[in-house]
């Protein structure tokens, strides 16, 4: 009987009740004695009609069909922002007006970073202003060509497209963009790289012990690709995935353009005026990239993927391994991430991850956001069908974090690896 309604079970139970051999005299619920009949029908009803509904531990079908709902939002709002669509290392891919101006906006961003920022200096000391000189000579150089990247000709910007102004929003992803170099690419951000990267190559290295290049593994949210990168170098055939073009301009200088080691300078911290102990501080340089990124095995299979992850991925049983480094929470419905990651994966296949439950779109206005607790998350990731084979809490890692600051955070990540089964 498929979930029988309420009147069902009142016939039910009247017809149980004509029956002389079933009459109830008094039921006890909870405590509570119930002497009349009317209410002791209810409440059987209650208990059967509950007992009928399928359980689930952690979502019921409307959660589901809510979840689904804010999944088509979340990808009607990305295929407005115009980033979608899947490029090899060197070749990217731009579809449509939407996505020149998208393209246009994050350029235009970049380009506004020098007048942006020297606003604030200007007030300060002409030193800062060097160093923001500085930066914006390497952001040229991260957009020169960019427009290329998505194909080979260039777009002349129309009036309409060359007044895109950039937004607060826009200017912190420039700054969070500089210090990802840092921590992708420096010899500075070593120790953050210890803490989230090395777990994480070490337990594919133990997974797959031989043939790393039959192995294919997948980095979403990639960053400026130092996993992904750190991956394909023990020989694994590994694409990382950004959506973000700030990320993607970035990733495309990096991977593309710097064959030397320490051949460029940053100042990362340039923006960070309090919590600095010493003066100096605010101006420390950082180098990178500290290896030369055009080193890698011979045969070596590495490439970039530009679009959603959601959207892009949707080919099943394709990987042997999903790594994620702080990109679960960064989904409008983790719950999404996880059907994702187990679809693409390979009967067999190992997901990987590490980071904290910071959720990117909590407390934003007007922004969908499902936040599990890490309990709630594991029992979601049990239903939908992994089997978590290793689990450490408490793992100490910082993310862009300047390691001379009085403020510093530290997360208490938690990394785990998930199994989907064989069969
Ligand atoms: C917190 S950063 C972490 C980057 C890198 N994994 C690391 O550990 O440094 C999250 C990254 O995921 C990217 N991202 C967020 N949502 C994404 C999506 N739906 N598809 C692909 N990338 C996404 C962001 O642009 C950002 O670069």
């Amino acid at each position: 009987m498929d979930n029988p309604n309420t009147q069902l079970f009142y016939r039910l139970i009247n017809r149980g009740r004509s029956n002389s051999r079933t009459t109830t005299n008094c039921l006890k619920i909870d405590g509570e004695y119930i002497f009349c009949h009317e209410d002791q029908r209810k409440r059987f009803a209650q208990y059967y009609e509950d007992l009928s509904v399928p359980k689930e531990e952690i979502y019921d079908n409307s959660y589901l069909n809510l979840c689904k709902i804010r999944q088509n939002y979340v990808q009607e709002a990305l295929e407005e922002s115009g980033i979608t669509g899947k490029h090899g290392r060197r070749k990217f891919e731009r579809r449509g007006a939407v996505r020149k101006r998208a393209l246009l906006r994050i350029i235009n961003a970049f380009k506004y970073y020098r007048i942006h920022s020297s606003k604030r200096v200007k007030m300060q000391w002409n030193l800062s202003r060097n160093c923001v000189d500085h930066n914006y000579e390497i952001i040229q150089l991260v957009i020169k060509d960019a427009e290329y990247m998505f194909e080979n000709k260039t777009h002349e910007p129309t009036e309409d497209e060359k007044e895109v102004p950039p937004t607060q929003f826009d200017m912190d992803k420039v700054r969070t963009t500089i210090k990802q170099f840092v921590r992708d690419w420096s010899a500075d951000g070593h120790s953050e790289r210890e803490a989230c990267y090395l777990p994480i190559v070490m337990e594919i290295c133990e997974k797959f012990p031989n043939d790393p290049s039959k192995i294919s593994v997948l980095v979403p949210g990639a960053g400026l690709g130092r996993l992904a990168y750190e991956i394909a170098k023990q020989g694994y055939s590994c694409q990382g995935n950004e959506w973000s073009l700030f990320m993607l301009m970035a990733s495309n200088f990096i991977l593309n353009k710097c064959n030397a080691v320490k051949s460029f300078t940053l100042y990362p911290w340039i923006h960070q005026w309090t919590n600095n102990t010493y003066t100096e501080d605010q101006t420390a340089s950082c180098k990178f990239p500290d290896v030369n990124p055009a080193e890698l095995p011979p045969n070596s299979n590495f490439s970039m993927a530009a679009g959603d992850f959601l959207e892009i991925y949707t080919d099943p049983d394709t990987f042997d391994c999903v790594a994620t480094v702080f990109f679960i929470d960064t989904a409008h419905c983790i719950i999404s991430y996880i059907e994702t990651i187990y679809n693409i994966l390979k009967p067999g296949g190992y997901w990987i991850n590490l980071g904290p439950l910071l959720y990117h779109y909590s407390d934003i206005p007007n922004e969908v956001s499902i936040e599990l607790s890490y309990e709630e998350l594991k029992k979601v990731i049990k239903q939908v069908g992994f089997v978590i084979q290793r689990e450490e809490k408490d793992v100490r890692s910082t993310y862009t974090q300047n390691p001379k600051s009085m403020l510093r955070y530290e997360y208490s990540s938690v990394f785990f690896t998930a199994q989907k089964p064989v069969s």
